[in-house]
Formats: structure tokens, sequence, C-alpha cells
């Protein structure tokens, strides 16, 4: 439903080194959903918030996401073997803000349940998505975790979206171009900014 016009053609970077701030603005165009991501680490849990979350396999269902070897909750990833990832749904920025800072405890308050492998869920999400993990790629500043999908609870709703270093939304208006009430309505991004 989301879609993303541009006026004007891409352009190449005038120098051939790509610098983070490069890479974050094209990454940046390419519109995500958010998701949590928890972990067991010693006898507490961490979490944080990704968008790098992918689908990479069906058979056998394989899952990945790319933490910063910086982040708090890398370690859990190794020392649980396994992670949950929560789909955040529309309305629950709050949330993702709360698991993108480091150095808090992020589940008080938060009324998480406890998936098949142990882990906290967001509660409300869209998808819950328990996994163990399989592969472990070094990748730069990042580690590539791909994970075994062992459980899976997926709920109707809206997604919380992200581009542009923005939380978004569905346009309830949008629909694909040429279909339905969105080809006759002013054209637009067919997302709108929540906030950022
Ligand atoms: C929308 C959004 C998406 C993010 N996606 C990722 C991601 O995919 N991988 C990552 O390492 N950090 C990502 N971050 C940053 C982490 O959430 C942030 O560094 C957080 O502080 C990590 O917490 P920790 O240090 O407690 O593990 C994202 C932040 C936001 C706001």
């Amino acid at each position: 439903m989301a879609q993303v016009v541009s006026d004007t053609p891409a352009q190449p970077t005038a120098s051939p080194a790509v610098t983070p701030l490069d890479l974050r603005r094209a990454a940046g165009q390419f519109a995500t959903g958010v998701t949590v991501v928890t972990v067991r680490d010693g006898d507490g849990f961490r979490g944080m918030t990704a968008n790098s979350f992918t689908s990479v396999s069906l058979d056998p269902p394989l899952v990945l996401v790319s933490v910063d070897r910086r982040s708090e909750t890398q370690a859990g990833f190794r020392a649980s073997g396994a992670f949950a990832v929560s789909v955040l749904a529309e309305g629950q920025e709050e949330l993702s803000r709360r698991f993108a800072a480091s150095g808090h405890e992020k589940f008080a308050d938060l009324a998480t349940s406890l998936g098949a492998l142990g882990l906290p869920l967001v509660p409300n999400a869209l998808a819950h998505i328990e996994c163990r993990v399989v592969a472990a790629h070094e990748a730069g500043d990042h580690t590539l975790y791909v994970g075994e999908i062992v459980s899976l609870a997926v709920r109707p709703g809206r997604p919380l979206l992200y581009h542009q270093g923005l939380y978004r939304r569905l346009d309830p208006q949008g629909g694909p171009p040429g279909a339905g009430a969105g080809s006759h309505t002013a054209p637009g991004s067919g997302i709108k900014t929540r906030s950022d």
C-alpha cells in the first residue's frame, strides 16, 4: 500500500569513498517496518529496536537481523542462541524509542509475555517470530544473526513504518497506483509522517 514517489533521479555520490552519512541517506530511502528484537542475557533479558529484520528463506524458514557489535543486546544473541522478533504496530513509536536507547531498564512497566523459547514478546505487536540462531556472520561493524523460526504468531493491524529517519504510517486513502480510490486521489507518497 505504501508508495514512495521521487521527482529527481538518484545521483551518484561525487566521491568514491562512502561515508556513514552517505549510506544513512541512501539506506534511509528504503522504507521499512520496525521491530523489537529480544534475547536472554544471563538471568535477564535485553532488547533493541531493529529495522534490519529480513526474511531470508522459506524452506527452511530463516530470517536475519543485523546487529551493531557495540550494542548491549549483542552478547545475548550468542549467550542464549535465540532471539524473538516483535513487529511493531502503528502507534508503537514510544516502544521503538524505548528499545532504541541503551543503558536503562527497557522492560520496566511493559506487559510482555514469554514465548515458546522463554523470550519476552512485546504486547500488541503485529507478529511474534521466535528463532534459534543457526548462523552468525561478521560483517564490518555489525553481525548478521540468521535464525530458524520455531514459532510464529500474527495478528491483523497496521504497521509502524520508518523512512528517512522518521516514523510514518500507511495512508488510509493510499493504495496501489491505478487501483481503486487511490487512482483518483491527489498524488502523494502514500505514507504519512507521525513523528521522529
Ligand atoms: C528505527 C530504528 C531501527 C534500528 N535498527 C537497528 C538495527 O537493525 N540494528 C542495530 O544494530 N541497531 C538498530 N537501531 C539502533 C538500536 O536500536 C540502538 O543502537 C539501541 O541503543 C541498541 O540498544 P542496546 O545497546 O541496549 O542493545 C535502530 C534504531 C531505530 C530507531
